[in-house]
């Protein structure tokens, strides 16, 4: 199998091709992303070696690069490269209808010219919107998004939707619930709070901090697109979901608890804009039809999350000072080019 794996360098990218590479010795993978802000190609500094893995600079919204890089052959895009910070949309919410519309559109127009391939959209349980304190989407609830991020992601599935069912496209659409692992990029709330607590400074809690969130493991999120690559039903949603739901309290105060740092280091601060209370996806159709179970228990994986924050100094120091941003240029030997160039 050929892979090309768009957004590889950002936090589930990565974790997905790592997995791919330890898992399936003969499988290939091209990484094609950009290198935005949250594009760091350290993540995958551990396979950049491996002959398997090739990485390609290039925006899913450029007709031509996305053009070329699917004529490199493959049997299947994984599209992950989007803009992906709820918190970024509200502020700026025209980037992500470049990427996450305009972009994924192009993606799938040069997928469709190039014939054959397998085209696994990666979205989110936010193009559904809320909850109140109990049920879950599945797969047939209506989208009703309410960031401007969650509507760019739900613009994306609705466009891939409408590729499969007019080209008679090989697409399938996954909608995951939150994230949490190594390398995830310290804007969001698991690092962002691990960082913080680490150097004693504020944890900012939104509003009275009771929002809820499923958290799934990254490498649990890798392993349901891999099931659903190789065995997911062409024109069908899955939504990822681990069935685990924290308030963001309870989950800030676990962080202080493991890092032996006081409660008194919670700051509520205001509101996020539009903040959805809850979200809580059902993912029975993933276990039931792909025997797909997570199997990061939580505790284990956020210990072991912190742990890799608390023992990776060097890569959080890069993070931090944005010395990251130059290691496409120390490794690849090319001036640095701005986004606008590339
Ligand atoms: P991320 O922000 O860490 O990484 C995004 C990656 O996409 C970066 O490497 C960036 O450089 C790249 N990128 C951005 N614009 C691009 C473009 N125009 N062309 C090519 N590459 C581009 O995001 P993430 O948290 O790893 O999320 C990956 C995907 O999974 C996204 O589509 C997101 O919507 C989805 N998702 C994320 C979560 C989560 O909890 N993080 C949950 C469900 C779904
Ligand atoms: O549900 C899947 C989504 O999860 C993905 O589609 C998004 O790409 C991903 O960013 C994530 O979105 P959230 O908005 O849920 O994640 P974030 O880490 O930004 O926030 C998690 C919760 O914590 C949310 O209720 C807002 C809150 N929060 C966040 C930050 C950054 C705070 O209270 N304080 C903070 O400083």
């Amino acid at each position: 199998m050929k892979l090309i794996i768009t957004g590889g360098a950002g936090f589930i990218g990565s974790g997905f091709i790592r997995h791919i590479l330890q898992t399936r010795s003969d499988w290939q993978v091209i990484n094609f992303d950009a290198l935005t802000y949250a594009g760091n190609l350290e993540n995958l500094s551990d396979v950049e070696d491996n002959p398997r893995y090739q990485f390609v600079r290039g925006s899913i919204d450029k007709y031509e690069q996305a053009r070329d890089v699917v004529a490199r052959g493959a049997d299947a895009i994984i599209n992950f490269a989007a803009e992906s910070h709820v918190d970024r949309s509200i502020m700026d919410a025209a980037s992500f209808v470049q990427t996450n519309v305009v972009g994924t559109q192009i993606l799938l127009e040069a997928a469709r010219k190039a014939r054959g391939l397998r085209f696994i959209q990666v979205s989110t349980d936010e193009v559904y919107g809320t909850l109140g304190p109990t049920g879950s989407f599945t797969e047939t609830s209506p989208l009703a998004p309410n960031s401007p991020y969650a509507a760019s992601k739900a613009c994306a599935d609705l466009l891939a939707r409408s590729y499969h069912s007019t080209y008679g496209m090989d697409i399938v659409i996954t909608r995951c619930c939150n994230n949490y692992g190594p390398r995830q990029f310290p804007e969001k709330l698991i690092p962002l709070m691990t960082l913080n607590a680490l150097q004693n400074r504020k944890l900012p809690i939104y509003g009275d901090g009771l929002y809820t969130r499923d958290w799934v493991h990254v490498l649990d999120h890798s392993r349901a697109i891999e099931a659903i690559l190789e065995d997911g039903q062409p024109g069908s949603v899955y939504n990822i979901g681990a069935d685990h739901e924290e308030t963001n309290l309870d989950l800030v105060r676990k962080i202080l608890s493991l890092l032996n740092k006081p409660d008194s280091l919670i700051e509520s601060v205001r509101d996020r804009p539009g903040h959805d209370r809850r979200y809580a996806v059902d993912a029975t159709k993933l276990r039931d039809e792909l025997g797909w179970a997570p199997i990061v228990p939580f505790d284990q994986g956020l210990r072991e999350t912190i742990h890799w924050y608390q023992s990776n100094r060097s890569w959080v120091d890069r993070v931090s000072s944005g010395e990251y941003r130059g290691y496409y240029h120390r490794m690849y030997g090319e001036r640095e080019k701005t986004l606008d160039e590339i």
